[in-house]
């Protein structure tokens, strides 16, 4: 893992990276200087992204927050142009254009006394603060995290120092127990048949296995969804989710919700919609960055 740091100074810029850690080809963290968001950002919530001024808007969550030092700290997965466009700009030192937030309602942190939190791939970064809210609140706190294999592991050492108990789950067990998250959540419940809730984020796939995992005990478990956003205000519907028997939308009335009453297959088909314009929007920005002779960043 590299780690990049800008040297401590008084006069940092709006929105300027002052960290950058890779965590694999596809996955880095950027430290930003944002003192107003630090101050405001609960668990849970997440912003809206411009890296540049002519640039899409990106919802990205909160991943940690330091008040203190006045930073907050996003965890990108590079899918699609703008995210990898990001892996190759945002460097340490430069800014980012525009940060939105903090948007959407902050998880709720029950009075649950043991309490599991599940992070798949990517979304072990959004269920940190969550875990740690549930442990400053003096819960029980389990987590379970799932990778593809050992490479991918990153910010076990951060969930170790606040979880009462780690499960690491690699699809190909070269760290930790041999399976996905949905094995580590059983494993929880066999030895802990008093969990009171479940928090479980990462692709949609893996959250409808985990809520499946939870629901024949009736285990509370909360997912955090990431339909498309536009606006990030409730104005333009693009992300509607259908909750039960409601529709709601994920960037007002959520990310949260219940996930024994997410229709996941919905999401699943909606996340789906602009792949064509998706791929053809990558494919030119790989062709501009082939033209200008810059270095691409790495296909997901
Ligand atoms: C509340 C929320 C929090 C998120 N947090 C993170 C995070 O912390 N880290 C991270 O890497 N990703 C996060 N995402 C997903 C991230 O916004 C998308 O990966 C990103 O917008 C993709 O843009 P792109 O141009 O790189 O890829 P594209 O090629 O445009 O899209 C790749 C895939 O990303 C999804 N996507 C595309 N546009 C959007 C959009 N405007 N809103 C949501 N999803 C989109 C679609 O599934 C699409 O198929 C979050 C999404 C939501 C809704
Ligand atoms: S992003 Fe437009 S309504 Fe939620």
């Amino acid at each position: 893992m590299i780690t990049k740091t800008a040297p401590i100074r008084s006069d940092k810029k709006p929105f300027e990276i002052l960290t950058r850690e890779d965590y694999s080809p596809v996955t880095y963290m950027l430290e930003v200087h944002h003192p107003q968001m630090a101050r405001a950002a609960q668990p849970g919530q997440f912003v809206i992204v411009m890296s540049h001024a002519t640039g899409e808007r990106i919802p990205l969550t909160i991943a940690d927050f330091d008040r203190e030092k006045g930073t907050i700290t996003l965890v990108i997965q590079a899918v699609g142009k703008t995210t990898m466009e990001m892996q190759q700009s945002c460097q340490v030192g430069t800014v980012l254009y525009g940060i939105a937030g903090p948007m959407g309602i902050p998880s709720h942190v029950s009075s649950a006394k043991k309490v599991v939190c599940v992070g798949g791939g990517l979304g072990v970064a959004p269920v940190y603060p969550q875990a740690r809210a549930q442990k400053e609140n003096g819960a029980y706190v389990i987590g379970v995290l799932g990778f593809r294999n050992k490479d991918l592991v990153f910010w076990e050492d951060k969930f170790r120092a606040i979880c009462d108990e780690l499960i690491i789950c690699t699809d190909d067990g070269s760290a930790g127990i041999k399976g996905f998250v949905t094995d580590g959540i059983k494993q929880a419940i066999a030895k802990h048949p008093d969990i009171d809730e479940v928090v479980a984020i990462g692709p949609p796939v893996m959250m409808k296995a985990s809520a499946q995992a939870t629901r024949a005990a009736g285990i509370k478990t909360m997912v955090s969804l990431n339909p498309i956003m536009v606006d990030g205000t409730g104005m333009c519907g693009g992300c509607r989710v259908k909750v039960g028997e409601s529709v709601k939308f994920a960037c007002v009335d959520g990310p949260d919700f219940d996930g024994h009453q997410v229709d996941f297959d919905d999401l699943m088909v909606r996340l789906k919609r602009y792949k064509e314009e998706e791929r053809v929007a990558t494919e030119r920005w790989s062709e501009s960055c082939r033209m200008n002779g810059s270095p691409m960043a790495t296909a997901a």
